[in-house]
């Protein structure tokens, strides 16, 4: 039986800045991030949007299309979490609607939660292949202005419905992954901004791939070649780069060139380049984009590896449906990305600059432009969403 993604929906904030921007602001050439890293917006969400607005975005248009009746299983995966004991998935089941016969909770391990939501939820349908589960990686990447990391800022969620005899991607058995104790990148509960260890975590996100691949083609006996392209863990494109021309290597087969590169993973960065770092969405947003602007991809297989500081790297595969163009929200991705409204550098600063009310006090937040839902504000500590359409 086949179990895999039998839909996947992206959404990211309505606002965004442009990257020639701060670069004019920070005195820096604007090609070190257009070219040097490879991302020309990133994505900001406004002050009544959050982790759980955006992935109730994300998955409000495949629950319109199938249902909830089935989804017993809900993941919700993050690393910019609102509560120490409460799951923001509860808050986002609520929105959502689904049933409550319904295992819900959140994931932790920084990027990769979402895949480790993704291997349970194939586990689980094996289990109950008639139920669906639904799961959800959504982020707000922050780091500390006029730090190296801030413009790979970004947000967006990605939700994957996970079912028996999927339409869009059959999840392939074999997996190679890899666990370690460092320290790249972290997020001590007292800070709102990410710590990082730059360069460290570009070798670790190399050196943990090349593990988790070798694990995957002597289980899977696969070689580079067999796959149509691969998507990666997006920090920031040029990433990605770096790394498939070091799994060629790897796989001992000749460096690709430039148009090769652009062949094998350049339309899986087309979505990234212009949100940012979606941390536990950007494999899957990768994934989204790549199937939404490449050629026909049916029948063939497609490479994936999810990386999470701390750290976590899985390199695992899936063979793409048949039929899967008539399943994709192509067109309600375009519209969203087409339709957002570009930040001044003070909006943004303002925007980045305003703490969540901490006195306990009621707090209504202004409407600003948002998906179906928002947070509309805060009393006594509990914060207070609202459903528009
Ligand atoms: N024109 C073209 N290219 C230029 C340029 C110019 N004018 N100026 C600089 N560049 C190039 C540099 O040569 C460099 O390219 P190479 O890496 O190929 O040498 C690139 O632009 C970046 O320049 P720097 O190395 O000087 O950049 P930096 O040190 O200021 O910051 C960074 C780079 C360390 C990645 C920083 O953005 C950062 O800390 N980001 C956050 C951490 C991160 O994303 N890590 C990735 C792995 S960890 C992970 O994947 C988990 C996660 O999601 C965070």
């Amino acid at each position: 039986m086949n179990i895999g993604i039998d839909l996947t929906s992206f959404y990211t904030p309505q606002y965004f800045l442009d990257l020639k921007v701060l670069a004019g602001v920070r005195g820096v050439d604007p090609d070190k991030f257009y070219v040097g890293i490879g991302q020309e917006k990133m994505g900001i969400p406004p002050p009544d949007e959050d982790i759980v607005t955006m992935a109730a975005s994300a998955a409000k248009p495949i629950l319109d299309q199938v249902g909830r009746d089935d989804i017993e299983l809900f993941l919700l995966a993050t690393e910019s979490g609102i509560d120490q004991s409460k799951a923001a998935a509860l808050f986002a089941h609520s929105l959502l609607k689904l049933p409550t016969r319904c295992r819900a909770l959140e994931l932790k391990e920084a990027c990769y939660g979402a895949t480790a939501g993704l291997q349970m939820a194939v586990a689980w349908v094996a289990r109950n292949p008639s139920k669906k589960a639904l799961v959800i990686g959504t982020d707000i990447a922050r780091y500390d202005l006029r730090s190296p990391g801030e413009p790979t800022q970004g947000a967006g969620a990605v939700a994957l419905l996970v079912a028996a005899n999927p339409r869009v991607l059959a999840i392939d058995p074999e997996s190679g992954y890899h666990a370690e104790d460092v320290m790249d990148f972290w997020r001590p509960n007292y800070r709102d901004e990410a710590l990082v260890d730059g360069k460290y975590s570009m070798r670790v996100y190399i050196s943990t791939m090349m593990d988790a691949w070798r694990q995957y083609a002597k289980l899977s006996g696969r070689r580079f070649e067999d796959f149509a392209a691969f998507c990666y863990h997006l920090p920031f494109t040029k990433m990605a780069e770096k790394a498939h021309v070091r799994l060629a290597k790897e796989a001992g087969v000749a460096e690709p060139t430039d148009e090769q590169i652009g062949q094998q993973i350049g339309t899986s960065l087309l979505y990234n380049r212009i949100t940012g770092n979606t941390y536990t969405a950007s494999l899957y947003e990768g994934l989204n984009s790549l199937l939404d602007h490449a050629g026909d991809l049916a029948n063939r297989r497609l490479a994936l590896f999810s990386y999470g500081s701390g750290c976590m790297a899985e390199f695992f595969s899936g063979v793409v449906q048949p039929g899967y163009r008539d399943h994709l929200f192509t067109a309600k991705h375009r519209n969203l990305l087409d339709n957002r409204t570009e930040l001044t550098y003070q909006q943004y600063e303002d925007i980045f600059q305003l703490g969540f009310p901490t006195d306990g006090g009621e707090h209504t937040f202004a409407q600003y432009r948002t998906g179906p839902f928002r947070l509309s504000g805060v009393n006594q500590h509990k914060r207070i969403y609202e459903a528009l359409k």
